[in-house]
């Protein structure tokens, strides 16, 4: 069976450099055969990595969409790559709060893919589209899918793209989604992505008050292959619970 994917996205955390080595020590150490661990550390914590003996595998938490030039407070592709990073979160609904748009995102996942990173391609709907029910949802996310993804290649996206379904009600608010029905939407992403893309069974991961207690109840879903924890990924024994109970 396929390793299930776990990102863990520090968000703009932890608060001090060596807060951040030892959760990045911590985390370096935990190990799956069932699970393959990916950490988003800010970008600033990102070249602690290379004071570790065993590596992990980083992911960056975003990028900018142009590869060099004035563009202030921005990190490009080959900054990540060269402090080792293979993944990167594109179009986190918190960023897509600031004001960041599917044009923008696009344009990110694009220079990104061609860069050689691993994409993590983040959708998901807002309370209000939710209450509206199943056919809004699928059409909310299906609506940001098609605008993040058109026009990119999709052969370098069959093996570099991940897609994270967050509901954007369930992030930090401990009132993760049900199973079946995040289950039912990566079905959907990943029906919409074939029939769009031409590209099979593109990995769906769940995020949104994941935890220890609730991991196995998205794992053992049909169509989820991983997930994406935030706030949980601070706590190094509760993401050490997590990777365990996969
Ligand atoms: P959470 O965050 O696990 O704290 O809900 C998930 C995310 O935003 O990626």
């Amino acid at each position: 069976m396929a390793k299930k994917i776990i990102v863990a996205n520090w968000k703009m955390n932890p608060r001090t450099e060596s807060a951040a080595l030892k959760l990045l020590r911590a985390e370096a150490k935990l190990k799956s055969k069932r699970a393959r661990i990916i950490i988003c550390p800010p970008y600033s914590f990102l070249e602690l990595s290379g004071r570790l003996k065993n590596r992990p595998v980083l992911g960056a938490q975003d990028v900018f969409w142009a590869e060099k030039g004035a563009h202030t407070g921005e990190i490009s592709v080959s900054m990540l790559r060269s402090l080792g990073v293979s993944y990167v979160i594109i179009g986190h609904s918190e960023r897509r709060a600031l004001g960041e748009t599917d044009k923008e995102i696009n344009k990110k996942i694009k220079i990104a893919l061609d860069a050689g990173l691993n994409v993590i391609l983040c959708v998901g709907e807002s309370r209000a589209v939710h209450l509206r029910g199943k056919g809004a949802v699928e059409k909310f996310v299906g609506s940001e899918l098609a605008k993040d993804m058109t026009g990119q290649d999709a052969s370098k996206m069959k093996s570099k793209l991940i897609v994270a379904y967050e509901p954007i009600w369930a992030i930090g608010t401990g009132k993760a989604d049900a199973p079946e029905d995040s289950a039912r939407m990566a079905g959907y992403i990943k029906r919409l992505v074939r029939e769009k893309f031409k590209i099979q069974n593109v990995p769906v991961l769940y995020g949104g008050s994941v935890n220890s207690g609730n991991i196995v109840s998205f794992l053992s879903q049909s169509g989820i292959d991983g997930a994406l924890v935030g706030g949980a990924s601070l706590k190094t024994g509760e993401f050490g619970k997590i990777i365990k109970n996969i």
